[in-house]
């Protein structure tokens, strides 16, 4: 699962740290034995592996040659376990065996006795059975902590032990990867979850609360030790908040529940949560950053927002509803419309059909109690659709494989109840999970028709639905026999699914290259197009407008040819995943192709990361720390990047609220010149990206890559700029006067300040 271009997940915000003297540990991280396929005999501890390669674990099997392959395997080690080991620790009741991050799925035997299964110990009853479940979330970047009781015979003190490690990959990266696997005695530290991502912090006049957990997951071990908070201002290191609670005593599985309160900064804090074990001797601290909101509240008036050009094909069903903020009840009015459209002027909802060509230009009004906004639109109608780049919402990212219709459902409803349709959130998309499953088969109905499965009874309905709130519909498949997930997917029916997506009402298309990794003859340029033009051809024949997102990764350099095969957007990479390191791959590698993207043609790196995020039914607020969250949603708007939000929108909190609905910062996505922005200055860790707007203004943001505050003096010609303009603060919506021939910014550790020069 895990992409060769994402680097380990090692999450810098969330990092516990504890200290391991030298002696207490057996690094696990060397040289293991390696095989291809499956055999449960490879877990009994006489096999002979002499004759098996070796691998390393720092990496997944992919980057250690073993390229494109999904499947089974086998790893195995031999390591002595000294009594040493117990008798020096300071709590002896159990061995750890931790083995990272391991990509998919794993199953660990010591000694040829099955542990543990996917980062779960398991009783020394559990049978091994055929591990690998299609449709089931993967573990890939779940950790793998097992652990077994200290008197556990299994366990051969002073003597070789074997443990074999039973691997199934289902697509993307695989095997052990993240290279600090060790065998330790568990530590106190190890017992105690300091649980300060639970939820988020919420805003409660000019306080920030928030409420965390100590909790002691050890079933006999009292926990005993001093815990403090300390907040520090992020940028200027101020010391703003102290409190300590001594002598904590916390019973086996005993939970403290804590409520934290501080003053609201202008900037981040930087929280320090800290366990002092004052009879171990030892000390463990977490960190997380508080938000802060720069996005100025909507004002009462009628204001109209989002793109300033929207298009269809002619005869082809139109929907665009005008986003506009401001009180409600609200009414609209849209002048000189082209003939064939009509607007509903309670719900701004324009439909219809327009069958002649033309560049029509509308006159858009939003009217209420405060007063009236007017604002042209541009309703193209010819041969090129998608001119701004997609907004809306995906249900991949929050809830992966377990996405059902009552979700859907309630994050379209969301889109009118937390008001993001006012923005020009539009598209309300469902990815991977909607499909029928035939265990490893594709599965369908005698005719041949795709079939969903029983999470989502009834696809056209659903699709009545989305349009009557005016919002628009998207779907997921694969080119291949199968899905990602396993379900099953349009090879052969490519003529046949278009069909059936055009009579549910879809107006979006994703199509993922997964299981066609089998079907390619080869790696080549003509292979990779092939079954995206098979797919074009067919959203041809029919009846609807389908915006059509190629997702294969960026393989073949797509961003070149993605226009060719009739896309309208393509993602340029891996999966991305809630990380800094994932975010900073990501988002800061799209260099190449910028000069690919225009209207109608968006590179793709990969959906929003902020709020709540899970890839499955488990969500947990993103990893992110509020800085990254700027410098995500500053860098994806720069880039003329499509706008996916990922996480459960019914849990929008105030912050992720602020980050969505900023209309000056929405703006340089939607502006109509399309242009991606370009790197133009990287002096250390500090870059500046420049786009060019349709006005002949320039939006840049100044990024702090680096891990502290950034004093930095922009000279704006070194970074394409011109001095002497106006220069406003995107984020905040505020004139910052005339740009001087240096600017000076302030830049907390990997955020951004965004502007637009006039
Ligand atoms: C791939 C894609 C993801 C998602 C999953 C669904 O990993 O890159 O965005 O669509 O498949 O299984």
């Amino acid at each position: 699962m895990k992409n060769l271009l994402c680097l380990l997940a090692l999450g810098i915000t969330l990092s516990l740290q504890a200290q391991t003297p030298k002696g207490e540990s057996i690094n696990l991280n060397q040289k293991w034995r390696f095989i291809q396929g499956d055999n449960i005999a490879y877990a009994k501890p006489g096999f002979d592996d002499a004759g098996w390669k070796t691998i390393q674990t720092d990496r997944t099997w992919e980057e250690s040659g073993y390229e494109k392959y999904d499947g089974y395997a086998w790893f195995r080690i031999k390591v002595i376990i000294p009594l040493k080991l117990k008798q020096s620790a300071f709590l002896k009741d159990s061995l750890r065996i931790y083995l990272g991050k391991i990509d998919d799925f794993d199953q660990v035997f010591l000694n040829g006795s099955l542990i543990g299964i996917n980062g779960k110990n398991v009783s020394a009853r559990t049978v091994p059975d055929t591990m690998f479940k299609a449709g089931t979330q993967s573990y890939w970047d779940v950790e793998r902590p097992y652990s077994i009781s200290a008197s556990d015979p299994r366990i051969k003190w002073d003597q070789e032990n074997v443990i074999a490690v039973r691997v199934f990959d289902w697509n993307g990266g695989g095997g052990m990867y993240s290279g600090d696997q060790a065998i330790t005695m568990i530590k106190v530290s190890d017992y105690l979850a300091i649980e300060n991502n639970i939820s988020p912090y919420k805003f409660v006049n000019d306080n920030l609360k928030k409420t965390i957990n100590l909790r002691n997951t050890s079933a006999s071990y009292t926990i005993e030790g001093d815990f403090s908070i300390r907040a520090i201002n992020k940028l200027t290191g101020e010391e703003i908040y102290k409190n300590e609670i001594l002598n904590i005593a916390l019973k086996p599985f005993q939970k403290q529940v804590l409520d934290i309160q501080i003053k609201k900064p202008d900037q981040s804090a930087l929280i320090t949560y800290s366990f002092d074990f004052t009879k171990a001797g030892t000390k463990i601290y977490v960190t997380d950053e508080t938000p802060y909101i720069t996005t100025p509240l909507p004002s009462a008036l009628p204001r109209i927002n989002g793109a300033s050009v929207t298009a269809a094909r002619p005869g082809k069903p139109f929907l665009f509803t005008i986003p506009a903020s401001g009180d409600r009840p609200m009414t609209f009015e849209a002048l000189n419309l082209p003939k064939g459209l009509n607007l509903d002027p309670n719900s701004g909802i324009i439909s219809g059909k327009v069958d002649l060509k033309g560049e029509y230009k509308v006159v858009l009004k939003a009217k209420n109690e405060k007063g009236v906004d007017s604002r042209e639109l541009t309703i193209s109608i010819g041969d090129r659709i998608c001119l701004t780049p997609p907004m809306g919402w995906n249900s991949w990212n929050c809830w992966g494989l377990a996405v059902d219709e009552q979700k859907v459902i309630a994050s379209a409803h969301t889109y009118l109840n937390k008001g993001l349709m006012n923005h020009g959130w539009t598209y309300v998309n469902i990815d991977d999970g909607w499909e029928i499953r035939g265990d490893l088969n594709p599965k369908r109905d005698p005719e041949g028709n795709i079939l969903t499965n029983e999470k989502f009874p009834d696809m056209k309905r659903l699709g009545d639905s989305i349009h009557a709130l005016g919002l628009k519909f998207g779907i997921y498949s694969s080119p291949g026999p199968l899905t990602c997930g396993g379900y099953t997917a349009s090879y052969q029916h490519e003529e046949q699914d278009a069909r059936s997506y055009a009579s549910w009402g879809i107006d979006y298309l994703k199509y993922d290259w997964c299981s066609y990794g089998n079907i390619a003859k080869d790696a080549t340029l003509a292979e990779y197009k092939k079954p995206y033009f098979v797919m074009r051809d067919a959203l041809n024949k029919v009846d609807r407008d389908i915006v059509y997102s190629l997702c294969q990764y960026g393989m073949g350099d797509v961003w070149k040819w993605g226009d060719e095969v009739g896309g309208n957007l393509w993602r340029t990479t891996g999966d991305i995943t809630d990380t800094w390191e994932s975010l900073r791959e990501i988002g800061f590698g799209q260099v190449k192709n910028q000069p690919y993207a225009k209207p109608g043609n968006w590179n793709d790196p990969d959906m929003l990361i902020v709020g709540w995020v899970g890839w499955g039914p488990s969500l947990h607020p993103t990893r992110l720390t509020p800085d990254e969250q700027y410098t995500h949603i500053s860098l994806w708007c720069l880039l003329s990047a499509p706008l996916l939000i990922g996480c459960d929108l019914q849990r929008l909190d105030e912050f992720t609220l602020n980050l969505l609905t900023n209309d000056e910062v929405i703006a340089l996505n939607q502006d109509p010149l399309g242009s991606q922005a370009k790197q133009t200055l990287v002096d250390g860790d500090i870059q500046v990206w420049v786009k060019e707007m349709a006005d002949g203004s320039k939006a840049f943001g100044v990024f702090n890559l680096g891990g502290k505050t950034a004093n930095f003096i922009l000279e704006p010609e070194k970074a394409g700029l011109k001095p002497g303009g106006e220069l406003r603060d995107l984020w905040r919506q505020k004139s910052m006067g005339k740009a001087g021939n240096l600017i000076s910014v302030a830049i907390p550790s990997h955020g951004v300040m965004l502007y637009k020069l006039k």
